[in-house]
């Protein structure tokens, strides 16, 4: 009876997240075809080009196939049918296939990929590193002892090299607006640039089915002027000025706190986590009530996360939030 009563709570919790998502705007940042920076705008005008020339493809086929049903009660010469297959079947399909495959990969796709490491691009660029574990983003940022998750701030109109692998099962790593998917493999590091050509946040998806909360591994892009990037990362780099000791003998054991004895990375780093916009890897908002809910119910609120259930009292979930909420 618990249980389902859990269930049902964390459902209505997750429910009212999406509809706050939702009611965000449908701004939400998560639109391939809005792009915000040159590489996904490469993606998003390939796909009206592909939409297009399909669109006029499929045009043709039709308009021969209603073309041929007027046709078919007329007496004339009958012409063998191998010319009609081989051009228009076969060989116009393979011209048009590859001219479009051509264009997308020479003049689209290849400037999508991440820079050469030896390129100037690459030099300047805001290097990060993202590791995929189920379900959640670990974000560590080089300069300092920077360590966040699911949330990723970049300065704006800067490139940003991306080094991505995973701890565990293969993610793919998405911000549809500002570049293309990039695979998360475990003893493996890929690497994909963002860019964003306009301050703002953009929502990013895991993008590869990795397990039960597969669609609950969401996280944000905060593109910031450089002036508020560098404030975030020096904000960031301070250690927790506060201990709790009861998060000590119940948390201690998955998540660090920098500052106190608190040192464990299975789940994700917590020392700024109240200065987070949400919870459960982007699932629901980072309120006191929501972090009370996920401590008291996490099976509840994403069935299926490696956060195990603690059997807290009501005291001692309120104290565990009330202190997580504090560290800014
Ligand atoms: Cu991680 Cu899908």
């Amino acid at each position: 009876m618990k249980q389902s009563g859990d269930r049902i709570r964390g459902a209505r919790l997750v429910v009212l997240g999406g509809v706050a998502f939702l009611a965000a705007g449908c701004g939400n940042g998560q639109n391939a075809l809005q792009p915000h920076s040159p590489q996904a705008g490469s993606i998003a005008t390939l796909w009206w080009i592909m939409l297009g020339v399909s669109t006029f493809g499929l045009a043709v086929v039709v308009a021969l196939l209603v073309a041929s049903w007027f046709r078919r009660d007329r007496e004339g010469r009958e012409r063998p049918a191998t010319v009609t297959v081989v051009v228009l079947g076969i060989a116009v399909p393979v011209l048009v296939i590859a001219a479009l495959f051509s264009y997308s990969d020479i003049f689209l796709i290849r400037g999508t990929s991440a820079p050469s490491p030896t390129s100037l691009v690459a030099k300047r660029a805001l290097k990060i590193t993202v590791v995929g574990h189920q379900f959640w983003w670990e974000v560590r940022y080089p300069s300092g002892d920077v360590v966040t998750a699911n949330e990723i701030h970049i300065p704006v109109r800067t490139p940003v090299v991306v080094s991505v692998t995973s701890s565990d099962v293969i993610h793919s790593f998405w911000v549809p607006e500002l570049n293309r998917k990039m695979d998360l493999e475990p003893g493996r590091t890929n690497q994909v640039e963002i860019y964003a050509s306009k301050a703002g946040k953009y929502r990013g998806q895991c993008a590869e089915f990795c397990g039960l909360q597969h669609a609950h591994m969401a996280f944000y892009v905060f593109a910031d002027p450089p002036d508020v990037f560098a404030r975030w990362l020096r904000d960031e780099a301070r250690p927790a000025t506060r201990t709790s000791q009861l998060f000590l003998d119940r948390c201690s054991n998955c998540h660090r706190i920098q500052g106190t004895p608190a040192t464990a990375q299975v789940g994700p780093d917590l020392t700024h986590v109240g200065s987070r916009t949400t919870l459960a890897a982007g699932t629901i908002t980072n309120t006191l009530a929501h972090m009370e809910e996920w401590i008291a119910h996490p099976q509840a609120v994403k069935p299926g996360n490696q956060m195990p259930e603690l059997h807290l009292t009501d005291a001692q979930v309120h104290e565990l939030a009330t202190y997580l909420e504090g560290l800014k």
